[in-house]
């Protein structure tokens, strides 16, 4: 089979590949993240969601493992924001994403200033869009919020910043955040997070399955995938060509990444599949992926990225 290249440029950032991790899966300790960096056929690491300050997040069990996918209410525990600037800081040999989620949002305020403050000159993402920190929205299920949280943001930011996003599920909930996000100079959106307050009980002892919130948590793995497909496809079809998405969500086999790919992803994480396989994943999904493209007589993802037609 002819080799295919699979490198990438974001934000004239060069990825050797288009797959990453999703943040929150092999990305909370620097030994996770050199795994990650160090694994064959992976792009680069992204970090665990950095809060400023060191979180243990919400009490065990916190995540469950389903039939199609997972369910977790994490509460966002990490190393805090210095730990993961630090790291992102040295040198890699391939690069990072910085992911940060701020509790409030004069929080992510704050830490956007510390990064333009810092050395660090690759790719932020700012989560807008973790769904089990207890007592606190989805920010970017406000668009109000989210668009005046932007503003300020670019109003000194300079450094090349994304957003992580939840899913959507409305054409009109689409057209309303592209046309923020297209105000902005974003680097990428990452879609889809968690597909928020899903439930999942057993049967047996007749209780929910995780501790936190009476059991309500995202939802990820195989069985977000169609949501994760239409976020990508909705967006690629609504922002501008400059802003680049990186498509999360469902990825368990080179199928699914080609589909994220056909919809318009740029790149590709993967979570729950992550989490059970380990980072040997990123290999056999690249494989995948290019026994699928030498079938269909692809040499470069160019040929099919973005042109899913219509029925
Ligand atoms: O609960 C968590 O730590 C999840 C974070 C996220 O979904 O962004």
């Amino acid at each position: 089979m002819m080799a295919i290249d699979f490198k990438t440029t974001m934000a004239s950032v060069e990825f050797p590949s288009i797959f990453l991790n999703a943040s929150g899966v092999n990305c909370m300790t620097v030994a996770e993240m050199d795994e990650m960096i160090n694994a064959a056929c992976t792009g680069g690491v992204v970090t665990k969601s950095a809060t400023p300050q060191q979180r243990e997040g919400n009490p065990q069990p916190r995540y469950y493992q389903l039939e199609h996918g997972s369910i977790n209410s994490m509460g966002l525990p990490n190393a805090g924001f210095p730990y993961y600037l630090d790291y992102v800081t040295k040198e890699h040999a391939k690069p990072t994403i910085l992911s940060v989620a701020g509790l409030q949002m004069s929080d992510n305020i704050e830490l956007l200033h510390k990064i333009q403050a810092s050395e660090y000159t690759g790719l932020t993402e700012l989560n807008l869009s973790c769904p089990n920190v207890i007592g606190k929205p989805q920010v970017a299920y406000d668009f109000e919020e989210t668009d005046a949280l932007l503003a300020e943001i670019f109003s000194f930011y300079t450094k090349p910043l994304g957003v992580k996003l939840p899913p959507y599920f409305d054409l009109v909930h689409f057209d309303q955040m592209a046309a923020i996000l297209n105000k902005y100079p974003l680097t990428h959106i990452n879609t889809v997070n968690s597909v928020g307050n899903g439930l999942w009980i057993d049967i047996d002892t007749e209780k929910v399955v995780i501790k936190p919130k009476q059991g309500f948590g995202g939802l990820g793995g195989a069985m977000i995938l169609p949501t994760a497909l239409a976020n990508v496809r909705a967006f690629r079809q609504r922002l501008n060509p400059s802003i680049k998405i990186i498509g999360t969500g469902g990825v368990t086999s080179g199928k699914d990444v080609f589909m994220h790919l056909l919809c318009g992803a740029d790149m590709v994480s993967v979570g729950t599949a992550l989490l059970h396989e380990g980072v040997g994943i990123f290999q056999r999904l690249t494989d995948e992926l290019a026994a699928i493209m030498a079938e269909k007589g692809y040499t470069s993802i160019e040929d099919f990225r973005g042109k899913v037609q219509d029925f």
